[in-house]
């Protein structure tokens, strides 16, 4: 994947804030620390294009991305992070609700979680509002890199089944040995059209 332009565009809280929508739009969500901003640095080929911090509960806004000038990455704040205000956390879901339920360029969502653990509420509630506004969801266990294959595998399945899903329903990712990388960038240009002539 050749990345020529990879670009911060602006930071969003509410609708009126968020950039006009020309380009097809992928969103990326998950608990707070699960690696959000490090899972696009790897997509776009920079270490630091999105902060990435050993603190969790870093990203409180919308972040949108330009890519290639044919393409838009949104990095939603992560969710489930107990040290974070209760007032943030409050406004977490009306958020990413008003966000999920407007953005008409929005193509899919990559929900990323943490291999080691079991999907919960938090995960659940999200896939079910990205169903009920029939939104794709491209679902990504990183992090694979902290696990032994034998406990590897098991997480796989415990979390496949928690979920679900089937096996071939989620991509297994590392942003630090960039495992799974090709596989989410498929996923992305199918949803995104922009396959065929694999413009990105
Ligand atoms: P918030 O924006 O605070 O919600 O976090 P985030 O989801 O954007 O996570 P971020 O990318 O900042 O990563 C959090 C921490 O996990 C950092 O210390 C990263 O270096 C580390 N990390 C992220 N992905 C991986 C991975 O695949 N493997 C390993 N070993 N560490 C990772
Ligand atoms: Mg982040």
């Amino acid at each position: 994947m050749i990345i020529k332009s990879a670009e911060f565009v602006t930071s969003a809280v509410k609708k009126s804030q968020y950039p006009p929508e020309i380009l097809p739009e992928i969103a990326f969500a998950g608990r707070s620390n699960v690696g959000k901003s490090s899972l696009i640095n790897t997509l776009v080929n920079r270490k630091h294009l999105v902060k990435t911090s050993s603190t969790p509960g870093r990203t409180q806004l919308i972040n949108f991305f330009d890519i290639n000038t044919n393409l838009t990455f949104v990095d939603l704040p992560g969710y489930g992070y107990a040290r974070v205000p209760v007032a943030v956390r409050k406004t977490w879901g009306p958020m990413i609700e008003t966000y999920l339920s407007t953005r008409k360029s929005l193509k899919g969502v990559v929900i990323i979680m943490d291999i080691r653990r079991l999907p919960r509420e938090e995960e659940q509630n999200l896939i079910g509002w990205l169903a009920h506004y029939s939104i794709a969801g491209i679902l990504v266990l990183t992090k694979t890199d902290k696990l032994s294959k034998t406990k590897l595998i098991k997480q796989q399945a415990a979390i496949i089944q928690t979920l679900a899903v089937a096996k071939e329903d989620v991509i297994l990712f590392s942003a630090k040995t960039r495992r799974g990388r090709d596989a989410v960038w498929d996923a992305i240009l199918t949803l995104t059209d922009l396959k065929k002539d694999n413009a990105v």
